[in-house]
């Protein structure tokens, strides 16, 4: 199969834009990106970047793109293998970059996976410039991966008090699909890996590039059943997610955080007080 795809590039090509479709998660982190993209300028880093998958949605508003990832976690990943890569590895604690060097940060899919995620955010608020900005993208509610390197999930409130400690200022909340494609993702993940154990197929088009190698053998002759199922899955729950939104389920959210001019005690009493503002009612989009 891997050599099938190999030998011909184009059904290669339009099989990886299907599952593309098809895995919500990947997919609606796209959506939201391109949406934030034009926010980025100058100077970006991208935290996390493992093998650069979003570089061509920012390349068109930044005048440099840098990638920078831990290199123990890095290393167990088969990204580690990919042609793209990070510009720099470093050891997780501080990044390798004067204070205020950078216009923009990116952090996509990351934070889950540090087990000091205070200590991130404040490596990241360090290398901003006054008017930078920060994107940042984490689950609220994703399978376990990566594991052991897999250590939490994200509400809204939990990363502005998280950016608050370090002096940033959540602007923008964004919501990655809702109850429906939380539903359909969990459906298509247990269709995928446990039915027809597709995480090979899968890596051999390029995806899952963070997950260790996946050694099952792809159950081919359930293709023709669990495909199907899987494309009306991820369909209706494109179509049920405008018609019926659902505020409290989503698959993750995506931050916009700019450097506060206020102090840090006000900025921390701010987003632990209990009136702060509510995710619906803070949200800068759905
Ligand atoms: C789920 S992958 C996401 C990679 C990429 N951002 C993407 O969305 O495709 C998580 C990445 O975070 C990296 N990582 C974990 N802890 C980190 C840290 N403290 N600093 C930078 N990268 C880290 C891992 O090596 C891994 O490549």
């Amino acid at each position: 199969m891997v050599l099938a795809l190999k030998d011909f590039p184009a059904v290669g090509r339009a099989a990886r834009a299907t599952s593309d479709w098809i895995d919500l998660q990947w997919s609606l982190v796209i959506e939201l990106l391109t949406r934030v993209a034009p926010q980025a300028h100058g100077r970006l880093l991208d935290v996390g970047c493992g093998d650069k998958p979003y570089e061509h949605l920012f390349r068109p508003y930044v005048s440099e793109y840098i990638g920078i990832e831990h290199e123990a976690s890095f290393q167990a990943t088969t990204a580690a293998r990919a042609t793209r890569g990070p510009d720099l590895l470093y050891d997780g604690r501080r990044l390798p970059f004067e204070d205020k060097s950078f216009d923009t940060v990116l952090n996509v899919q990351v934070l889950e996976h540090t087990p000091h995620p205070a200590a991130l955010v404040a490596e990241m608020s360090r290398v901003l410039k006054d008017d930078g900005v920060l994107l940042l993208s984490a689950p609220f509610q994703f399978r376990l991966h990566e594991q052991p390197h897999d250590y939490y999930r994200y509400s809204p409130h939990g990363l502005r008090v998280l950016c608050a400690a370090a002096g940033l200022e959540v602007v923008e909340v964004h919501q990655q699909g809702s109850l429906w494609s939380v539903l359909a993702h969990k459906l298509n993940s247990y269709l995928a890996f446990r039915v027809a154990r597709v995480g090979g197929l899968a890596q051999a088009m390029g995806k899952l590039p963070h997950e260790g190698r996946a050694l099952a053998r792809t159950r081919v002759w359930t293709l023709p059943f669990v495909a199907p199922m899987m494309l009306g899955l991820s369909g209706s729950a494109r179509i049920l997610d405008r018609i019926a939104p659902d505020d409290e389920e989503t698959l993750g959210f995506l931050i916009v955080a700019r450097r506060s001019k206020r102090s840090l005690a006000e900025h921390t009493a701010e987003a632990l007080a209990p009136s702060a503002a509510t995710f619906p009612d803070a949200k800068g989009s759905q």
